[in-house]
């Protein structure tokens, strides 16, 4: 698919088909995806744990439900639990820089040696931004949050269906067991989807101009039409929800999938 059709058609799928498998090749490519994404000092925050529901125990898989995602990882039979590792800047001290200077991906005419790396930018600038715990976590979520979008985007390529939501963020760590430093970050739900997949059309959004400025705020970044016609050509801005038939489809799938109305 082209990249601005997979952009258009991504939107959260809620209704999966409950019991039909996701060959495990399309969660490596969402995988993939995750790990190329930009980085802030190529430091790689994110980790991910996969898990298939059925093999998840009954009892596990209701911690991990809050009362606005608790359907939803019923009915996904993929689940891919992400989590963001608040140590590594610390255990790699910034050596993750140096690869890149040794990769040729930092430069020298843009400053960069390992002399930098180690003399300044590790202990003047990293080092000290994992002391500020709040600076510190928006960051790195942040920056773990953006490569989990591209990896959803991955989803939707590979014809799945994907939604993120976040677990419960008491429990989540506990069950899965993992390491001091890491936190919850979301989960993405994937399987193939049971509603159709315009699922009712392009999802709400506040208007372009009240989200853009140019120059300084309070000055709308000017959208063209011209350009908004482009887009819905390249089928990245779609019809809007909700399509005639949505409520039906609705009560369709609560009625196949047993769930109430
Ligand atoms: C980080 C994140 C967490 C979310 N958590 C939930 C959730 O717990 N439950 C849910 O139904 N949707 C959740 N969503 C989906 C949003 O509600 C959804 O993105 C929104 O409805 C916009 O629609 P679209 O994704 O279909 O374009 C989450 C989305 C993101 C990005």
């Amino acid at each position: 698919m082209e990249f601005k059709e997979v952009v258009g058609r991504r939107r959260s799928i809620r209704f999966f088909e409950p019991d039909k498998p996701v060959e495990r090749e399309k969660i490596q490519i969402i995988l993939e995806t995750a790990r190329l994404a930009s980085c802030a000092v190529n430091a790689q925050w994110l980790r991910a744990i996969v898990v298939e529901r059925d093999k998840l125990p009954p009892e596990k898989l209701s911690q991990l439900k809050t009362p606005v995602a608790a359907l939803t990882l019923d009915l996904a039979p993929v689940h891919i639990y992400f989590f963001v590792d608040l140590g590594v800047v610390n255990r790699i001290k910034g050596s993750r820089l140096k690869e890149l200077v040794d990769a040729g991906a930092l430069a020298p005419t843009h400053g960069w040696s390992h002399k930098f790396v180690d003399d300044f930018v590790y202990p003047q600038i990293l080092e000290p931004m994992t002391r500020n715990r709040e600076g510190y976590l928006a960051a790195a979520c942040a920056d773990a949050g953006g490569a989990v979008h591209n990896a959803l985007l991955a989803a939707f390529d590979e014809g799945l269906g994907a939604c993120l939501n976040t677990p419960n963020p008491m429990l989540t760590r506990q069950v899965f067991g993992v390491p001091e430093d890491w936190i919850s970050l979301w989960v993405m739900l994937v399987g193939y989807p049971a509603e159709s997949w315009e699922a009712g059309g392009q999802r709400p959004r506040p208007p372009f101009e009240e989200l853009y400025f140019e120059g300084e705020y309070g000055t709308p970044f000017r959208r063209d039409a011209a350009v908004v016609e482009k887009l819905k050509a390249a089928k990245m801005i779609q019809a809007p929800a909700p399509l005639p038939g949505r409520r039906e489809e609705i009560r369709g799938l609560a009625e196949r999938l047993g769930l109430p109305e």
